[in-house]
C-alpha cells in the first residue's frame, strides 16, 4: 500500500521545507504541498522533521577480533541503528592473508542474510597485495558492489598492513574506481610502546591511551596522505580523533590531494580521564585510536563544521563489559578494542550539534547521511529525500527529551558508554524502502527484510571541477 507522509518538514543537506511524501513501492514518488492521494496510508508528522535515514558507514558487527566475536550481530546491530534513525549500514568484511577474496566476501554475506532489518553493503580489508589478489579485486569492485578497500596501518600481527600494501591498494584503487580506507596508527611504534609499558608492570586501562599518542596518529594519517598524493589516488581517514590527523588532512586537501575524513560520538563527547575510571571500569572506553585529553574536542568539532571532515561513523564495536572487556584485566593490551554506538550515532549528532548550535540542520543530514552516500556509491538511491530514491526517511521528534542508558538502549551489550547523558531529539518513526522499521518508538521489522547493496564505484561522484575554474568543487 502506498504511504503519504504529511505535513513534516522535510530537511536534506541543502534544504528545509514544509512538505508532504508520497512513498509508492518502496520509492518516494511525489513530493509536495497538501497532496492527497487516493486510498494512500497517511502518516502525520506535523511537528516533527523528516530527515533521510542515516548512513552509517563504519560497523563491525559478528566480527571476531581480540579473542572474541562482537555482542551484536546483524540482527541485534541492525535492529538498534534503525532505533536511532539509521537505514543504512557499511560493514567492514575482514579478510586473511592468504585466503580468496571472495571466500571472505561469502562469510560476510552468510553472516547478514536473512538477519538484517535495514540495508546494507561491505568495504573489503586488504590484508596483502599478492597475485591472487589483484586478479580478484576487480570482480569484488565492479561485480560484487565493494567499492570501498580497507588497510590497517595498526594492529601488527593482526590486522596491520604494510606500506608497500598500502601503497599498491592506492593504485588498484585508482584503477578500478574504489575508495581506499585507513586505520592510521603507527602500529609498530605501538607495538613497542605497549612492550615497554607491560615491562614495566603498566597494565591499567589507561595504558592504552598512552601508548597510542596522538602524534602517531597523525604520522600515519599523514603518511597515507602522501602515499595517496604520490598514486594520485583517493583515501578516507576512518574515526579521526585529534587535531594532529585533522592538520595533516587539512594539509593535504589543500594541496589537491582526494582525502576525506571521519570522526566518532566518541571522540566528540568523552575523553581520556574515562579510561582512569576505577575497578577497571577504564575498559569501558578502550578504542583504537583511544579517547583523547578533552582539548581536541574543539579541533573535531571545527573540522566538521569547517567541512575539513565530513562524516561521522558509529565504528560500532560491541563488547560486554563482563567477560568480553573482562578478558584484559592484568594486560591492558589484551582488552577488546571497540565500544557500542550504532544506535546513539544519529541523535547525538543532532542534539551536540544543531542543539547546541555547533553545525546547521543541513550540516547535519549531509554528514550523517548524504555524504557517506556520496563517496560509498550510494546516491541518490540513498542519503537524500528525492523523487525516485528509496523511501528510507526518519520522522524526528525535535524536542523529545531522554537520557542515553543501557537501559534503555537497544543494542546487544551491557554498558552504554554515554551513560546519563541527556539528549533533545528521538527517531520516532523510520521506514526503510517504505516499509515501517520502527513506528511510534517500537520496532515493527523483519530480520532478513534488509538487502545488501551493489555500489557504484568512486570515480566521478563526489568532485565537480576545480571551483577556481568555475566547478562547484567537493560536492
Ligand atoms: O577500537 C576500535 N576502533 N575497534 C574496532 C576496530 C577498528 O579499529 O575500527
Ligand atoms: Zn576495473
Ligand atoms: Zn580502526
Ligand atoms: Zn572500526
Amino acid at each position: 500500500m502506498s504511504k503519504l507522509i504529511k505535513n513534516g518538514t522535510i530537511v536534506t543537506a541543502s534544504d528545509i521545507y514544509q512538505g508532504d511524501i508520497l512513498i509508492e513501492q518502496g520509492k518516494i514518488s511525489q513530493i509536495g504541498k497538501s497532496l492527497h492521494v487516493e486510498g494512500a496510508e497517511v502518516v502525520d508528522a506535523t511537528g516533527h522533521y523528516v530527515f533521510p535515514g542515516g548512513i552509517d558507514p563504519h560497523t563491525h558487527l559478528d566480527m571476531p577480533f581480540g579473542g572474541t566475536v562482537t555482542a551484536d550481530n546483524f540482527e541485534t546491530g541492525t535492529r538498534a541503528a534503525a532505533f536511532g534513525g539509521t537505514t543504512t549500514i557499511i560493514d567492514f568484511c575482514l579478510t586473511n592473508k592468504g585466503k580468496p577474496l571472495h571466500e571472505s566476501v561469502q562469510t560476510w554475506h552468510a553472516k547478514a542474510e536473512g538477519k538484517a532489518v535495514i540495508d546494507y553493503g561491505f568495504h573489503l580489508m586488504i590484508a596483502e597485495i599478492t597475485d591472487e589478489v589483484l586478479a580478484e579485486l576487480p570482480q569484488m569492485i565492479h561485480d560484487e558492489g565493494i567499492t570501498s578497500l580497507k588497510v590497517f596501518m595498526a594492529y601488527k600481527n593482526v590486522f596491520q598492513a604494510d606500506d608497500g600494501t598500502l601503497y599498491r591498494t592506492l593504485l588498484e584503487a585508482k584503477k578500478h574506481g574504489a575508495l581506499v580506507m585507513v586505520h592510521a596508527e603507527n602500529g609498530d611504534v605501538i607495538d613497542y610502546l605497549i612492550k615497554e609499558a607491560l615491562e614495566a608492570g603498566q597494565t591499567d586501562p589507561i595504558y592504552h591511551a598512552l601508548t597510542r599518542p596522538s602524534v602517531i596518529e597523525g604520522e600515519a594519517t599523514g603518511r597515507a596522505a602522501k602515499l595517496t598524493g604520490m598514486a594520485n589516488s583517493q583515501l578516507y581517514v576512518v574515526h579521526v580523533t585529534c587535531e594532529e590527523a585533522v592538520q595533516q588532512i587539512t594539509e593535504a586537501r589543500n594541496k589537491g590531494v582526494d582525502i576525506w575524513g571521519e570522526t566518532c560520538p566518541q571522540y566528540l563527547m568523552l575523553d581520556q580521564t574515562h579510561l582512569e575510571k576505577p575497578d577497571f571500569e577504564g575498559a569501558k572506553y578502550v578504542w583504537s585510536p583511544p579517547l583523547r585529553p578533552k582539548e581536541h574536542q574543539d579541533a573535531l568539532w571545527t573540522a566538521l563544521k569547517t567541512g575539513q571532515l565530513q562524516t561521522l561513523g558509529s565504528d560500532h564495536c560491541s563488547f560486554n563489559f563482563k567477560g568480553q572487556k573482562e578478558l584484559g584485566r592484568g594486560d591492558f593490551s589484551r582488552i577488546p578494542n571497540g565500544g557500542p554506538c550504532i544506535e546513539d550515532r544519529f541523535s547525538i549528532l543532532f542534539s551536540e550539534g544543531v542543539k547546541k548550535g555547533r553545525i546547521t540542520l543541513n550540516q547535519f543530514v549531509d554528514i550523517v547521511a548524504t555524504r557517506s552516500a556520496k563517496l560509498f556509491g550510494l546516491f541518490p538511491q540513498k542519503g537524500t529525500i528525492a523523487v525516485g530514491g528509496d523511501a528510507d526517511l526518519v520522522i524526528f521528534d525535535p524536542e523529545a527529551e531522554r537520557t542515553l542508558s543501557v537501559q534503555t538502549h537497544h543494542m546487544n551489550v551491557d554498558y552504554n558508554p554515554f551513560e546519563g547523558i541527556a539528549i533533545t531529539g528521538e527517531p520516532v518513526t523510520v521506514l526503510s524502502r517504505g516499509e515501517f522499521v520502527i513506528r511510534d518508538k517500537q520496532f515493527v521489522g523483519q530480520p532478513g527484510t534488509g538487502q545488501f547493496l551493489k555500489r557504484k564505484t568512486y570515480k566521478g561522484t563526489a568532485y565537480a571541477g576545480d571551483p577556481k575554474k568555475g566547478g562547484a568543487g567537493y560536492v
